[in-house]
């Protein structure tokens, strides 16, 4: 019994949203666990030497995996970086006692295959201050925190951003990385960024136009910068967009200005706060839907069941 509902929450795990769509995770079923490791083989090593974004990703998955089980009906006990020798094991799962599933949670598993990054523009419709706040409630978790941006702040991250993408287009070595996982039509990869999303990391004034212009801008921050806070970021990060898919609201990534140092600590400023800023969402309701849903790898080429 709690191994389906291990192996449907792994199933859960492998949708989550990673940085380049490398999906850079492994499951192990051990006993009544769900292990969940980093892959390093696919840790993108220009844009993220700390490692932060590939824990950032686990967290993600981890985030859908906990929210699987509690939608079956048992609790989730979890025990994060259960192995002090070995930093990819970010986490291990146990299916609980059994609990009465509420609505919420049923509604968070519906979510997981229907969110997806929407990179293009999004309607001149604003985002309430009542639902940005009820998604910060849903998405809180000890240690971190949410910026939301007013508009000269937008304007002022919207510069950096640009700066950005113009410092790492001028890099032969972060155009190689990301050139490796922009997968073109046809091609049937199972991970990687579809290349119609046209405006993924593009040096054009478009993203600096699309922060100016987003109907909310968000920035994901932590109190420490080790890779407990990183997780806990992910899973924070997962919780605000299912709820966001939820209320049919829209989220993209700006993450280029947190992958270069000087530029991290110029994020910091503009929200005025000295802390560690983790992530950079714009939100809004989409003006087109995504289609095609970027690839997954199949359940098999992620989980492994040792007995
Ligand atoms: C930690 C993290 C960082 C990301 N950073 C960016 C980013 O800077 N720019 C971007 O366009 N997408 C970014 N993404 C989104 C991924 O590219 C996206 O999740 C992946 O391609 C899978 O697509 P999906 O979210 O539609 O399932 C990030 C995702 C994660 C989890």
């Amino acid at each position: 019994m709690s191994r389906q509902v291990l192996v449907n929450a792994a199933a859960a795990a492998r949708m989550a949203p990673s940085s380049h769509n490398t999906q850079p995770w492994r499951f192990r079923i051990v006993g009544d666990t769900l292990e969940l490791h980093a892959d390093p083989r696919r840790h993108l090593s220009v844009i993220d030497g700390e490692r932060r974004q590939l824990v950032e990703s686990g967290g993600c998955a981890l985030f859908n995996a906990r929210a699987a089980v509690r939608a079956m009906g048992f609790a989730d006990e979890v025990e994060v970086f259960p192995d002090a020798e070995d930093r990819d094991h970010l986490a291990t799962l146990r299916v609980g006692a059994p609990i009465i599933t509420d609505e919420l949670d049923r509604e968070l598993l519906r979510a997981i295959p229907l969110r997806r990054t929407n990179r293009r523009p999004f309607l001149n419709r604003p985002v309430s201050l009542a639902d940005s706040t009820a998604l910060i409630a849903l998405a809180s978790r000890p240690g971190v925190w949410f910026g939301r941006l007013d508009p000269d702040q937008k304007r002022r991250l919207g510069r950096v951003i640009d700066d950005a993408d113009r410092t790492h287009h001028a890099n032969p070595v972060y155009r190689a990385e990301l050139m490796h996982w922009l997968v073109e039509p046809g091609k049937r990869r199972k991970d990687g960024i579809p290349l119609e999303e046209r405006a993924y990391r593009l040096p054009l004034p478009l993203e600096k136009e699309l922060v100016r212009a987003a109907p909310l801008v968000m920035v994901i921050g932590t109190a420490g910068d080790s890779p407990h806070d990183w997780l806990a970021a992910g899973e924070s990060l997962q919780a605000l967009l299912l709820h966001a898919t939820l209320r049919h609201l829209a989220a993209a990534f700006l993450n280029q200005a947190l992958e270069i140092p000087p530029l991290r600590r110029e994020v910091m400023s503009i929200i005025g706060r000295g802390e560690h800023p983790q992530m950079v969402l714009r939100l809004g309701y989409p003006e087109q839907p995504i289609e095609h849903p970027a690839p997954r790898r199949s359940l098999e080429d992620v989980l492994l069941v040792v007995d």
